[in-house]
């Protein structure tokens, strides 16, 4: 599936900005009674667990939920290892659900190629003309991004069925085998991830894998955000902090050219709250390639204890920290989507209505003798951490 990128317009500014006054909260959805005496819109709810409820590839899917003791819930279905929804209470308390998703597996199906809320790999973003060499030997992946491959290929692990494992009330296994070649990449590899919801309202997201033959691995999460709520409107007033003094800069089909450039003096600056709106029409060669930001940040030194980004709600105060282990983020301001798919409450998922931030190495590492490695081999543990946190400003 190709991406194109669509330039905003003045209708759909306004749109948005009519959409976030009118609609700061989701429709009420299907499966629970909950509501909220306080204010005269309804709490957020998950889902029916009906619509996750299928057999693809011949192996069932279902809706899993996790659920803290604050009431905060994360829907998750091990159709693709996805988070289809994520409640957590906004300025005055009532749950906000901060991630698009649909009422059921077709949803997701149908909006493939934007990878709403799945688990990436076996390489997330790009690898330039699906190709790699290891150990001498050049591999040819399946290229689904124009000349290049993406997020892990036609079928990655996005559209795969995982099997699934609910340990408790807040933890949930989900474990996949990547067959040797499948996709291309060699090597068996076999990936578990553990979605586990803590009482400090933290959705922390576990990977693990190894493999039989030396192999490339690039896993994350592409959770689309929108602090807000799921359908209330653009994300141009979220405030973004990120710790980056640099970033991968890209060609015209988003590959990085190899450099690390400063952000200092650019768009590309969040080392300071900064709305995501404010410099976004600059203009820019890297924000005209990536339509928007859509560009891979090298984070600076840090350690899981450390928010290596934050974001907050303008209308909901809801704050999100991300913490990961991995060297790099991908930011991405939704700058692909079109409204062409009804989310869960009746919206569109209207052009940047909301944001991914995606821990991971960078693209193209493979090709990129300059990047950290992301080249897995037998014997040793691939495994990495990133946790969303919630609370609010
Ligand atoms: C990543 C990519 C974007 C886009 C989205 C999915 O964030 O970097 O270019 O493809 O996934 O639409």
């Amino acid at each position: 599936m190709q991406n194109t990128i669509k330039k905003p317009t003045l209708t759909l500014a306004i749109a948005g900005t009519i959409l976030m006054s009118a609609c700061n909260q989701t429709a009420p959805k299907s499966n629970t009674s909950m509501t909220d005496s306080t204010t005269t819109t309804a709490a957020a709810t998950l889902p029916a667990a009906a619509g996750f409820e299928k057999t693809i590839d011949g192996k069932p899917t279902k809706l899993y939920i996790l659920k803290n003791k604050n009431g905060v819930e994360a829907g998750i279905t091990n159709y693709g290892g996805t988070l289809v929804g994520l409640l957590v209470p906004d300025k005055d308390g009532k749950l906000t659900d901060v991630v698009v998703g649909f009422d059921g597996i077709e949803g997701f199906q149908k909006a493939a190629g934007s990878y709403y809320g799945a688990t990436i790999g076996r390489y997330g973003n790009r690898i330039a003309k699906g190709k790699f060499t290891l150990d001498g030997k050049q591999y040819s992946i399946f290229t689904n991004n124009g000349a290049n491959t993406l997020h892990g290929g036609k079928k990655g692990f996005d559209a795969n069925v995982w099997d699934a494992k609910q340990v408790d009330s807040t933890t949930l296994e989900l474990t996949y085998l990547s067959k040797d070649m499948e996709e291309g990449y060699p090597g068996n590899l076999n990936v578990k991830i553990t979605y586990k919801l803590t009482d400090d309202n933290e959705l922390k997201i576990s990977y693990e894998a190894t493999t039989d033959k030396n192999t490339v691995v690039n896993l994350t999460n592409h959770s689309y955000f929108n602090l807000n709520g799921a359908g209330s409107g653009t994300n141009l007033e979220h405030l973004v902090q990120i710790d980056a003094d640099g970033y991968t800069p890209v060609d015209t089909t988003l590959i990085p050219t190899g450099k690390i450039e400063p952000v200092k003096g650019t768009p590309f600056d969040f080392t300071t709250p900064t709305t995501i709106g404010a410099r976004i029409e600059e203009d820019n060669a890297q924000i005209k390639a990536g339509g928007g930001y859509d560009h891979n940040y090298v984070l600076n030194k840090h350690d899981i204890s450390k928010p290596i980004a934050t974001v907050i709600g303008d209308k909901s105060g809801i704050k999100m920290e991300v913490f990961t282990e991995e060297p790099g983020l991908q930011f991405y301001t939704g700058n692909f989507m079109q409204g062409k798919n009804t989310i869960l409450g009746g919206k569109k998922d209207d052009h940047r209505t909301a944001f991914a931030m995606e821990t991971q190495h960078y693209p193209d590492s493979p090709n990129q003798p300059n990047f950290p490695s992301t080249v897995l081999k037998p014997g040793a543990v691939y495994k990495t951490q990133t946790i969303y946190k919630f609370s609010v400003k």
